[in-house]
């Protein structure tokens, strides 16, 4: 696979759509919509369309050639309010985050190929562009616990955010956990090897 990343916008939006009816809407027609403020009485797919030509939405859609195969979706907490176990969640009273980390999806006959792992880089990548903060997401534990297929983990394993340096900061669910990581607008300085005969 050569994968590669772009932003959902009016450019991409049929990349996208495609993605979600070749599964079924995911979740039977939830098209995304789930972190995003309700809209009673819009159909989920028009509501998601609305927000690309609003600008009110913020998408790394992930691509092996010019085929899309996943998505990571991100953004500050008044764009995607909706958080599962919120009850829970609102029992602590952390400082709220910059950015939040909502669904994340690959297409379901790609999985186990990286493809979310290069969509929350990305996602990453794109926060630190705009600014870097303190980023949450909310995964599901899957140690210690039977084997869980893919299509129960819409918020993502824990082990896809520790791999990006988040760590976790408490429990929700008994298998969720709020997980955050803190990003900076500029990359880390890498480490460089000193030239030979440079002490
Ligand atoms: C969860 C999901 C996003 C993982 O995508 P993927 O492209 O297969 O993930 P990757 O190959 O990049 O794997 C990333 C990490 O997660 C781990 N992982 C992936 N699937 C896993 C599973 N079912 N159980 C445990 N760990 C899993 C991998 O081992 C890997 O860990 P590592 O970095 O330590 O090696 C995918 O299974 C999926 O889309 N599920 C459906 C989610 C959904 O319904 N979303 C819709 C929201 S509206």
């Amino acid at each position: 696979m050569t994968l590669t990343t772009r932003l959902l916008t009016a450019d991409t939006w049929d990349d996208f759509a495609g993605l979600v009816e070749a599964n079924n809407g995911v979740w039977g027609g939830c098209w995304c919509m789930g972190f995003h403020p309700p809209e009673p009485g819009v159909a989920k797919r028009e509501a998601k369309q609305r927000h690309v030509t609003r600008g009110t939405v913020h998408q790394v859609l992930v691509f092996d050639g010019d085929r899309c195969v996943g998505w990571c979706q991100f953004g500050s907490p008044e764009e995607l309010p909706t958080i599962k176990n919120r009850r829970t969640y609102d029992q602590a009273a952390d400082p709220a985050p910059d950015w939040r980390i909502g669904c994340i999806f690959t297409n379901s006959k790609d999985r186990g190929q990286g493809i979310a792992t290069v969509a929350v880089a990305a996602a990453l990548d794109e926060i630190r562009k705009a600014g870097g903060g303190t980023v949450e997401a909310y995964p599901e534990q899957t140690e210690e616990r039977p084997p869980q297929r893919g299509a129960y983990l819409h918020t993502g394993p824990e082990e896809l955010y520790a791999r990006h340096g988040f760590t976790r900061v408490r429990k929700i669910a008994k298998w969720r956990w709020v997980m955050r990581a803190e990003i900076r607008d500029e990359p880390a300085p890498s480490t460089t090897l000193p030239l030979d005969g440079e002490p």
